[in-house]
């Protein structure tokens, strides 16, 4: 069967996470992602956190399957000439250096749109145009800029940085989405274009709700489906919401059998409007449903805390695992704290191939996070990610290198 992205070529010059993760999801698509890395060196990320010495980490192979590997130092003349070679031939050139690294390699925009007009340009950056520009910049720091930090805990400590990567794979996404819309832009123009997003851009607009609340508050002086109302002081600033739910349907995350010695015995639980009666009803508080002072949203918002607390008694008499159970059978919404181990270990996200067994030919078996986008018309075949420079020849006989000058590129250590 074919696939969504069959015969695009993708120059992918990313590197660490946001933009290997955006050139991944385009290679499950069934673009052809050829990634160049440094002579001798290659993506910083094969070394780091490995868990196996001498194979590459498994922060490397889970952000690079499916793509072909080339070694190129282009910062030599020859270097130069097959990645030139590269732009006139593929459709896409993908990169997240630092600011100015492409262009002080020579590869400045007007460069490449005059050796291929077709050719799009997707960067990840930082940082957008202003006064951070030229910064450089990793998750966390995205996750400050982007405003996710200062709303993320508790409102008696520092700001948090949550465990979703928002930043760096947020970005990857949101390139991903600019990419294959500026290809289907370039049906209609026969152009490319420069395609940017930075960081703190899309922590921000993954953040939306909390800006939508800065602008409640300034307004009214009152969030009141956060855990400061009604006692709580609110200050000029969308406050941390603790685990509060950032929806018009009042949430928490609730204890359940076994969080004495259990981390993740817990469960998030939804007083969604609509099954309030059904909440009352699996809580032994019947009356609640009938009762004007709980009987409304509004009437419910002040006395938030102590209906959690009610519910929590409920829960801290079941398994995560069991209310769950019982609240789906009344269409609560909900969902048990899943960690790491239940996720690696669930049937069904390995049944449907979001999570997947490869084979990588130096680190053997491992586990990793399949496509989450599912497609009818394009299956995907998650493949092991490439070894430093496995592909180097074979891309170079594609763009026309003999035998004679791949010894000479190899003598000069630019492959
Ligand atoms: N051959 C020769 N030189 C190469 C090369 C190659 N194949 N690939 C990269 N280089 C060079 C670059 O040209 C650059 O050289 P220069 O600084 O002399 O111009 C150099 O290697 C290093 O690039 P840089 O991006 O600055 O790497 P870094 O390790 O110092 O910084 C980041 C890493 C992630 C902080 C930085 O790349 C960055 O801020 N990127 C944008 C934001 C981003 O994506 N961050 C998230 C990462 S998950």
């Amino acid at each position: 069967m074919s696939k969504a992205l069959d015969g695009i070529r993708i120059i992918d010059f990313t590197h660490v996470q946001s933009g290997p993760s955006c050139t991944q999801l385009l290679a499950w698509m069934g673009a052809d992602v050829i990634k160049i890395e440094r002579v001798g060196e290659g993506d910083a990320t094969r070394k780091q956190l490995r868990d196996i010495p001498d194979a590459d980490s498994l922060y490397f192979t889970m952000l690079n399957h499916n793509k072909r590997a080339i070694t190129l130092n282009t910062k030599t003349p020859e270097g130069l000439q097959v990645l030139d070679s590269l732009v006139k031939r593929c459709d896409v050139l993908v990169e997240n250096f630092a600011p100015g690294a492409l262009d002080r390699m020579g590869l400045t925009w007007e460069h490449i749109h005059a050796t291929n007009p077709r050719m799009i340009l997707a960067s990840v950056k930082g940082f957008g145009p202003g006064r951070y520009e030229d910064c450089k910049s990793y998750e966390n720091v995205a996750q400050c800029a982007g405003g996710a930090a200062s709303t993320t805990g508790f409102d008696d400590g520092p700001p948090v940085v949550t465990g979703a990567q928002i930043g760096d794979s947020g970005s990857g996404l949101h390139l991903a989405l600019g990419i294959v819309s500026a290809l289907y832009q370039r049906h209609a123009t026969g152009r490319g274009q420069k395609v940017s997003v930075s960081m703190q851009d899309a922590v921000l607009n993954l953040c939306r709700v909390k800006l939508r609340d800065q602008q409640r508050l300034e307004r009214t002086g009152v969030l009141d489906e956060y855990p400061q109302f009604p006692d709580g002081h609110f200050g000029e600033a969308v406050p941390r919401a603790g685990n509060a739910s950032g929806g018009g349907q009042p949430g928490s995350i609730l204890k359940c059998k076994g969080w004495e010695t259990d981390h993740n015995a817990y469960i998030y639980f939804i007083t969604q409007a609509a099954v309030w009666p059904a909440v009352c009803k699996v809580i032994g508080e019947e009356s609640w449903a009938e009762d004007e002072s709980y009987k409304t949203p509004a009437a419910r918002l002040p006395k938030l805390k102590s209906i959690f607390g009610r519910i929590e008694q409920w829960t801290m008499t079941k398994t995560k695992f069991e209310a769950m159970e019982i609240l789906n059978h009344y269409d609560i919404p909900c969902s048990p704290v899943l960690s790491m181990k239940e996720i690696a270990e669930d049937d069904a996200l390995r049944a449907n191939g979001t999570i997947v067994e490869v084979d990588h030919p130096v680190r053997g078996r491992y586990t990793t996070v399949g496509m989450p986008i599912k497609m009818s018309d394009s299956p995907v075949d998650i493949t092991s990610s490439p070894l430093r420079g496995e592909h180097t020849v074979q891309v170079l006989r594609e763009l026309g290198y003999g035998d004679e000058a791949v010894a000479a590129l190899r003598n000069k250590n630019v492959i």
